[in-house]
């Protein structure tokens, strides 16, 4: 087997191994693709200052998330229908993030429930809640993570409605995939894939399918968005979460220097500057870009994290010198699996890791905990 050195390469080892419908859904963003594209592209503009004869001893990215220790200032974001980027993915990325130590969010898109990644996983995880028009089946998924011990509640703020994504809507993207024709054809070049899908039973949405009466069509997230995502979503209902929650709270989405202080204001532990991985408004601001605006408006009150574009160790530490106290990663983790399940999770961490110990260095850092915009040499924002 090829000696795997970059999230790219094991980006092109799931776009191998995993169906088109499940790899496309991965790895697209919305509409025209902008915002998803310049997520990464702005981040290669930012350039870091050289500093050379800096003692390199004794080096430590360990950090706290949400009071939770973490070995770098990263954490597995949500992700919907991680199971089907290999079988059972929500318990083989939750253990993968326990071993290296890093916090793990489970989607409620999630393939596996709850309690089944709750049963799997030696750590305590972090569970992400949409909010459905039915407040009772809402409060009922906030019941069953308290159940489940998780450690952190991360509500996603940024997706009432679907932003279509044109792939999902031609592959036809459900879950379990429709055996059609065209389907089996793709599915049949993907023999381990479907030899471990053979192997499970976790095909379905696992927080949903019978937790919910009288819903006709439960395998298509873009219908299940449709008809039961809470449209009339405000700050009163993101209070009353926080208060059925009682715990760590973590507030998803954040674009704006006035949407930030209202998360600062109702309590929560931190917020994550994201448009979603480019997945929502087409169009929007990358989120590197505006996290130096969030973190001056709120950063002294509440800790500001970031997602979108992340995949490398380097991308991590730009997001830190420009005022994130942790990152998100979705697409890079969910490569790794793709590729390689829980080793290939493993690998995208330690990869990331690497890269982001190695150029703290560069940059004259010993501590993760020092440092800040002054290892930056030139940023457009
Ligand atoms: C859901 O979270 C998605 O972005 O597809």
């Amino acid at each position: 087997m090829a000696i795997i050195t970059t999230i790219e390469e094991l980006r092109q080892q799931a776009k191998r191994r995993v169906p088109k419908m499940f790899y496309d859904y991965a790895d697209s963003g919305s509409w025209t693709e902008t915002t998803y594209r310049a997520n990464q592209t702005d981040l290669e503009q930012i350039k870091f200052r050289q500093r050379v004869a800096i003692d390199m001893t004794n080096r430590t990215t360990k950090t706290n998330m949400a009071g939770q220790a973490a070995s770098m200032p990263v954490a597995i974001a949500p992700t919907g229908l991680t199971g089907m980027q290999i079988a059972d993915g929500e318990i083989l990325a939750a253990q993968a993030a326990a071993e290296f130590g890093i916090p793990f969010t489970l989607s409620t898109m999630s393939v596996c429930s709850i309690e089944d990644v709750a049963k799997h996983s030696s750590a305590p995880f972090w569970f992400q809640l949409y909010v459905m028009r039915d407040h009772e089946f809402s409060k009922k998924l906030v019941e069953r993570a308290k159940a489940a011990e998780c450690s952190a509640l991360v509500v996603t703020l940024d997706l009432q409605l679907l932003g279509q994504r044109h792939k999902d809507i031609k592959n036809g993207l459900s879950t379990p995939p429709k055996l059609t024709l065209k389907n089996i054809i793709n599915m049949a070049t993907k023999p381990a894939w479907c030899l471990g899908m053979m192997g499970t039973r976790r095909h379905h949405f696992g927080n949903i399918v019978g937790h919910v009466d009288g819903v006709s069509d439960l395998s298509s997230l873009s219908s299940w968005v449709g008809d039961q995502f809470d449209l009339a979503l405000d700050w009163d209902d993101i209070a009353r979460i926080r208060d059925w929650w009682g715990g760590k709270l973590i507030l998803k989405g954040i674009m704006d220097p006035e949407d930030a202080k209202q998360a600062q204001k109702i309590g929560a532990d931190a917020l994550v500057v994201s448009n979603h991985g480019g997945r929502q408004l087409d169009g929007a601001e990358t989120s590197i870009a505006m996290l130096p605006e969030v973190a001056a408006a709120v950063g002294d009150k509440i800790d500001v994290w970031m997602d979108g574009g992340i995949r490398s160790g380097q991308d991590v530490l730009k997001a830190i010198a420009l005022g994130a106290k942790g990152v998100m990663i979705g697409r890079a983790f969910l490569y790794g699996l793709g590729a390689n399940g829980k080793q290939g999770v493993t690998d995208a961490l330690q990869i990331i890791h690497k890269e982001l110990d190695y150029t703290m260095a560069m940059c004259g850092h010993r501590d993760i905990h020092n440092v800040d915009r002054q290892i930056i040499r030139s940023c457009p924002f």
